[in-house]
């Protein structure tokens, strides 16, 4: 039993075991925020589809956030929704995509307990989704995947499931399978017990779509061949033996797949019930020594995300923390592990997009919002009693790179607060060589990165910066054995991290390609750790 200090007992493990903790992997134009919205309508957190975007729309008119994000229509925040459906609590983490698309994305990762792989049945597997997808294999996140806008023409479905297999190695499990081909969508088989559920549309999407259940004889009657086509399919899948298996979607190798239109609401509500009935409820979460850290231990939690300047009237910051034990409750003084200094939590807050509500109890798999939280960092424990730490955060290695210098070399002092301090907050990832020349590198996975950091040191630090595009294609975290041989290979560059990691920078991919493959036992990872600096 975990006791909460305003004198209510609750049992934490009852509330973890209600939280479904999720982010959705897409490519851009997938359908990843029209789905977000579907979810939304079909737990009743809004009352008619389009309130989402309606919220984006008007939040740009009235908001106070960053004027670049202003000036540019667009969000660099990713969302954390929290809504409740059947009996469990679930909260969405929205990786941003587009152009946004920055280390961050792949850092909401980190705070998720599973992923939904969404896919466009007309283009399959995209880039972004893969490296997305990547991501959650480090950490063997389970993955539901859907084809989404089947009610167009596309792809044989069948084909996506090999696609799906070949190209990530997920055996994807169909716990649907659409009758009627992409185009002509007339609703799925339930693998589960056979049925057939039919769909009709209504107007626009904007209330959740019509559901008929039939049993097999009466959807054969009522759709004839394409009924019977599907029935083939579904057939041929159990003999290959494509269906759910609880074990290895856990482990992160198979994927129940489900069929819909998000846009048309077909297959929203399985999905949604996917969800709470497959989707493993928030569980002990491992500490840095690989102890699992039990769920009704004292509070402790990890900042997954920082995002500074939401308000520049009161320049605040705001770290977003994964509860992964005990209760939060705000008001709450917790320790900030790497300064053992205390920390109020007297603002916490929860978002609904921009809007922030406080929160007052928070539960292991639930996001707080903490206000105020200048001097946290990505990667930073807090927590109340014994002191813990969490395992450093994966990301991609970075792709982008550039050199950068203060405009005005008087402001010197000014350019290097600034750097230190974005880079410890990961807006960018600043690499240094400790034995040539001085001028830092800046690295990330997006040119948004880049920009925040340009735009942020001019009106926070007043220091304007000039950057120069480096000549690097890749990068690969390394160590002190393999840097020796590389430093003696033309078009490389090995470089520092101010948490020590090595990254090796290569002006091709194709010399990059050779060495790996020239050399196996080189360490080459193109995962690195983000973030958590000593
Ligand atoms: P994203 O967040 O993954 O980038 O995708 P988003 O939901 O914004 O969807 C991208 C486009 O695809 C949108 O069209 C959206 O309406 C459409 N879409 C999403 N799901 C479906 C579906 O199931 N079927 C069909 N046919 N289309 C779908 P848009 O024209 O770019 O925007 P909008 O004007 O409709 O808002």
């Amino acid at each position: 039993m975990g006791f909460i200090e305003d004198g209510r007992q609750s049992d934490v493990v009852a509330e973890a075991s209600r939280r479904r903790t999720f982010a959705i992997i897409s490519h851009p134009d997938a359908g990843k925020t029209t789905l977000t919205e579907k979810f939304l309508l079909y737990a009743g957190a809004v009352i008619e589809a389009g309130a989402v975007k309606a919220r984006a729309g008007s939040r740009r008119a009235k908001s106070d956030w960053m004027a670049l994000e202003q000036q540019r229509g667009i969000s660099i925040t990713s969302t954390v929704l929290q809504f409740n459906y059947r009996d469990c609590v679930v909260n969405l983490l929205d990786t941003p995509g587009h152009r946004d698309f920055s280390e961050d994305t792949y850092r909401v990762l980190a705070a998720a307990d599973a992923a939904i792989m969404v896919l466009d049945v007309a283009k399959g597997i995209e880039s972004q989704t893969l490296k997305l997808f990547e991501i959650c294999r480090t950490r063997s996140l389970p993955i539901l995947t859907f084809i989404n806008k089947y009610d167009r023409p596309g792809r044989d479905p069948l084909e996506l499931l090999d696609e799906i297999e070949e190209q990530i190695g997920l055996r994807p499990t169909p716990v649907t399978w659409p009758v009627g081909i992409p185009g002509d969508f007339r609703g799925v088989v339930d693998r589960r017990d056979g049925s057939f559920i039919r769909y009709s549309r209504t107007a626009r999407g904007a209330s959740e779509a019509i559901e008929e259940r039939l049993d097999p004889e009466s959807a054969s009657v009522a759709e004839g061949d394409a009924w019977h086509k599907a029935m083939e399919t579904v057939s041929l899948l159990d003999e290959v033996g494509s269906s759910l298996d609880m074990e290895s979607f856990l482990a992160g190798e198979t994927s129940p797949l489900f069929v819909g239109s998000a846009i048309t609401n077909f297959g929203v509500r399985h999905l949604l019930d996917a969800v709470v009935d497959l989707i493993p409820p928030a569980s002990p979460r491992k500490d840095s020594s690989g102890v699992s850290r039990p769920l009704d231990a004292p509070f402790s939690g990890f900042v997954f995300k920082i995002q500074a300047n939401m308000n520049p009237s009161h320049r605040d910051h705001v770290a977003f923390l994964r509860v992964c034990s005990g209760s939060f409750v705000r008001g709450m003084t917790v320790t900030h592990g790497p300064s053992g200094k205390p920390f109020s939590t007297k603002y916490a807050a929860s978002l609904f997009g921009a809007e922030r509500d406080t929160v007052d109890v928070a539960y292991p798999g639930d996001v707080v919002g903490l206000v105020n939280a200048s001097g946290i960092n990505i990667g930073d424990a807090l927590f109340e009693a014994e002191a813990v730490t969490f395992p450093p955060i994966a990301t991609f290695a970075p792709e982008i790179f550039a050199s950068v210098r203060p405009k005005d070399t008087g402001r010197h002092k000014q350019f290097y607060r600034g750097l230190d301090q974005l880079e410890r907050e990961g807006v960018v990832q600043v690499l240094r060589d400790p034995e040539g020349d001085s001028t830092p590198i800046l690295a990330g996975v997006g040119a948004m990165q880049f920009e925040v950091f340009t735009y942020r040191l001019a009106n926070e630090f007043g220091a304007e910066v000039e950057l120069t595009s480096a000549p690097y294609k890749a990068a690969r975290r390394t160590d002190r054995t393999t840097a020796k041989e590389l430093r003696n290979i033309s078009g490389t560059r090995v470089l520092t991290r101010s948490d020590g990691t090595l990254l090796a920078l290569f002006e091709n991919q194709f010399r990059l390609q050779r060495l790996e493959s020239d050399h196996p036992n080189w360490l080459l990872d193109h995962i690195v750790s983000a973030g958590a600096l000593p």
